[in-house]
């Protein structure tokens, strides 16, 4: 019997794309908002790297060259202990993190504007299984003091067992967490057997407004999981959980599948987190967002009926604005309202906002102020 043999040519490499559908984009790709940093596209370095990357085939499901790679790089970051895992997106992410940490009884303090706690659909309750005990803060950032209003009750099988805490970096309230801070929480949470997460979905802005190593307020500072995130700083999806202690690692690696978390291309996810780390992008383009909204910040201060709310310490500003103003802006530039009952908005920066984006912004709201 003969082999079957294969006439059919082998399709043309990928990478070279054969042009856009007809009447693409759909979209007006000059049109920029503030509504969230998840509102960007793709960082043309990331777009590339997923080209490059493309092509040929690849063992699945994390066990490819650039998963590989991905790993040495985290490595290199959070320390030779640090084990990586890429996952889909940051609700996965924490979800998966979470119960690295905890056992089936177990509970986590996190502060009440947590995203974890108000944007995730209960995923960590539903889907994970734990209990949160939220706890109201100034700023989005909790203390030791804050974390003992919840962390009692040891031993009392009548109560969620407080067994870990859920720290943002940067905060939803756009504030972050200095290494001291992280510090002193992470001490405090080990010192009652408490384990710590940190949701990084903003770790790069963070990384690059503290202008210190992210060891310093991650690995160093007593983190024990991490989410680090991609999507919001230029990738086109995708997120790593980061395990820094090392007996949670093995728990990931079974969490990450049964989770629905394990990406068989896992090669595309891995790429664009090269893309983004290894030559610096993921610092400057934060650093960029974080100046951006630094700028909007400058503009709008001191403006007749503007009042910020919170420091602006990543890329997203915050303010309360007379009864209208936030709804005709709206017209012309899209963002969120972040707590409608005192006229709060939200106004976020991403990688791609250019001052010129900013200057319009701003004289739109002057405008509108003065109606
Ligand atoms: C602080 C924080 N954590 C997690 C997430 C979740 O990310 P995703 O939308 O990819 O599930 C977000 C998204 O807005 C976020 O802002």
């Amino acid at each position: 019997m003969t082999s079957p043999s294969f006439s059919t040519p082998a399709p043309s490499v990928p990478g070279t794309p054969s042009g856009s559908p007809a009447g693409w984009p759909l979209h007006d790709p000059t049109v920029r908002g503030f509504a969230s940093d998840n509102y960007s596209g793709v960082h043309p370095e990331v777009l590339a790297a997923l080209a490059a990357a493309n092509g040929g085939h690849q063992v699945s499901y994390g066990e490819d060259e650039y998963t590989e790679r991905l790993s040495d790089v985290m490595k290199g970051l959070f320390g030779a202990s640090a084990e990586s895992f890429p996952v889909f997106n940051g609700t996965g992410a924490n979800v998966v993190s979470l119960q690295s940490l905890v056992p089936r009884w177990g509970a986590v303090v996190c502060a009440t504007t947590a995203h974890i706690n108000v944007d995730e659909n209960g995923a960590p309750e539903r889907v994970g299984g734990l209990k949160l005990l939220a706890v109201p803060t100034e700023d989005g950032k909790l203390t030791p003091e804050l974390i003992d209003r919840e962390a009692w009750g040891w031993g009392d099988e009548h109560r969620a067992q407080p067994l870990a805490v859920s720290l943002t970096q940067t905060t939803e309230l756009g504030t972050r967490y200095t290494a001291e801070e992280v510090t002193a929480i992470a001490e405090h949470a080990h010192s009652l057997g408490m384990k710590v997460h940190m949701d990084g979905a903003r770790l790069a802005n963070a990384a690059a407004g503290l202008g210190s190593d992210v060891r310093a307020f991650t690995s160093d500072a007593g983190i024990d999981v991490l989410t680090f995130g991609g999507t919001k700083n230029g990738l086109l999806f995708g997120e790593c959980v980061v395990a820094l202690a090392p007996e949670t690692a093995h728990a990931l690696k079974y969490l990450r599948k049964m989770d629905m978390q394990l990406a068989s291309k896992m090669r595309f996810i891995s790429a664009q987190f090269l893309a983004l780390l290894e030559g610096g992008l993921w610092l400057r383009s934060a650093a960029h967002a974080n100046a951006m909204a630094q700028r909007l910040r400058s503009a709008v201060e001191g403006l007749d009926g503007v009042e910020l709310t919170q420091p602006t310490e990543s890329n997203g500003v915050f303010a309360i604005l007379p009864d209208g103003v936030a709804d005709r802006l709206r017209e012309r530039f899209r963002f969120y309202d972040w707590d409608p009952a005192r006229r709060e908005v939200r106004w976020m920066c991403s990688f791609d906002t250019s001052e010129d984006d900013v200057d319009r912004f701003a004289a739109a709201l002057r405008e509108e102020l003065g109606r």
